[in-house]
């Protein structure tokens, strides 16, 4: 890979002063190239949302690091960050809450250009030219956000972001408040803007299909850990660690021999669904939902291996494809 224009090296993030409670991300670590969506998929409280606010400085991590463009940005001033601010960009899941509905369209999309002190008239020129790349009318500028849909609105919110030329997007949730065939055209926008800019976009999910849709490479987060990295297509068709089993065969897919297959494959491995019991700090956290468990998966804590074509950390990561072919 070229300078990733993204860089997360093994980040914790401990919310609180005790550092009795485990944390809520612990060593993750990943790149995200120019152009590459990277996908974070888990369920809910898995510490997606924690990685993308410490990503963009608004919860300080433990330890570990943030690049941007190869600038480490993770201890960065309020007034580097300003200038940061530029290149990384974000687009929350609710675009009524993140938008002002006092403002116009267009005096939300030169604020950050006022903040950066780009000259009044190129301001405006600049928001015209997002809104047109988001797909929306200009007259739209002079408008409210109450009139406009929730799909606009994720439009107007994504054109917030592209409005500063940024080189990353951290989009959280961004298309789960949306009915389906918006969520298709919103993504679609998405995939075509990376294309064109060369964006690099870090896309956080609970939903894998939808990942699916846009990522190249995803990282499974189970309880702040990474359970298994790697390219797309690997990690959905060809899963290697049992807790993405337990992902792929409860993501819906279009059809539906595969849907049987995979509700087949998920009662051969024999995984519940969310479970609410307490991770042992030292081994893996998917130790008591794990059909597969042994007594080491309790002591001792797996590393991130390479299994097939991605990299999985669980201690029994070579078993598993056997297992689903002789259910
Ligand atoms: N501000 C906070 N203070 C304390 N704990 C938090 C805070 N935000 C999130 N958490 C906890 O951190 C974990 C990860 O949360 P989050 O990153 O929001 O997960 P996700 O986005 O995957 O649903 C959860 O256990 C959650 O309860
Ligand atoms: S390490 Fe053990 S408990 Fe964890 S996923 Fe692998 S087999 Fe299951
Ligand atoms: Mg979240």
């Amino acid at each position: 890979m070229n300078q990733p224009a993204l860089s997360v090296r093994d980040l914790v993030v401990h919310y609180g002063r005790r550092r009795r409670t485990p944390p809520a991300i612990d060593h993750v670590s990943f790149d995200i190239a120019p152009g590459e969506t990277l996908g974070l998929v888990g369920e809910s409280g898995s510490g997606k949302s924690t990685i993308g606010k410490a990503v963009l400085g608004l919860q300080p991590p433990t330890s570990g690091s943030v690049l941007l463009d190869g600038v480490d940005i993770t201890r960065a001033s309020s007034r580097q960050r300003r200038v940061s601010a530029i290149d990384l960009r974000v687009v929350f899941q609710d675009p009524y809450s993140s938008l002002n509905p006092a403002r116009t369209i267009g005096q939300t999309l030169v604020e950050p250009l006022r903040v950066l002190r780009v000259p009044k008239p190129e301001q405006w020129q600049r928001a015209r030219a997002a809104l047109e790349a988001v797909g929306l009318p200009g007259d739209a500028i002079d408008r409210y956000p109450s009139q406009f849909s929730g799909g606009q609105r994720q439009r107007v919110a994504i054109a917030r972001a592209l409005v500063c030329d940024p080189k990353v997007i951290v989009l959280d949730e961004p298309v789960s408040a949306l009915d389906l065939s918006t969520q298709a055209q919103v993504l679609n926008l998405l995939a075509d803007l990376r294309d064109q800019r060369q964006l690099a976009l870090l896309f956080i999910a609970h939903d894998l299909g939808v990942v699916r849709f846009l990522s190249q490479r995803v990282v499974v987060l189970y309880r702040g850990r990474a359970m298994e990295v790697g390219d797309v297509e690997a990690v959905t068709q060809r899963p290697r660690h049992p807790y993405s089993v337990a992902l792929t065969a409860a993501a819906p897919v279009p059809h539906p021999a595969e849907q049987e297959a995979r509700r087949a494959a998920r009662e051969a491995l024999g995984i519940g669904v969310a479970g609410t019991a307490v991770a042992a700090a030292a081994g893996c956290p998917f130790a008591s939902r794990c059909p597969l468990a042994v007594d080491v998966c309790r002591r001792s804590r797996p590393p991130l291996v390479p299994a097939g074509d991605s990299q999985a950390a669980c201690h029994r990561v070579g078993e598993v494809p056997a297992l689903l072919a002789t259910r």
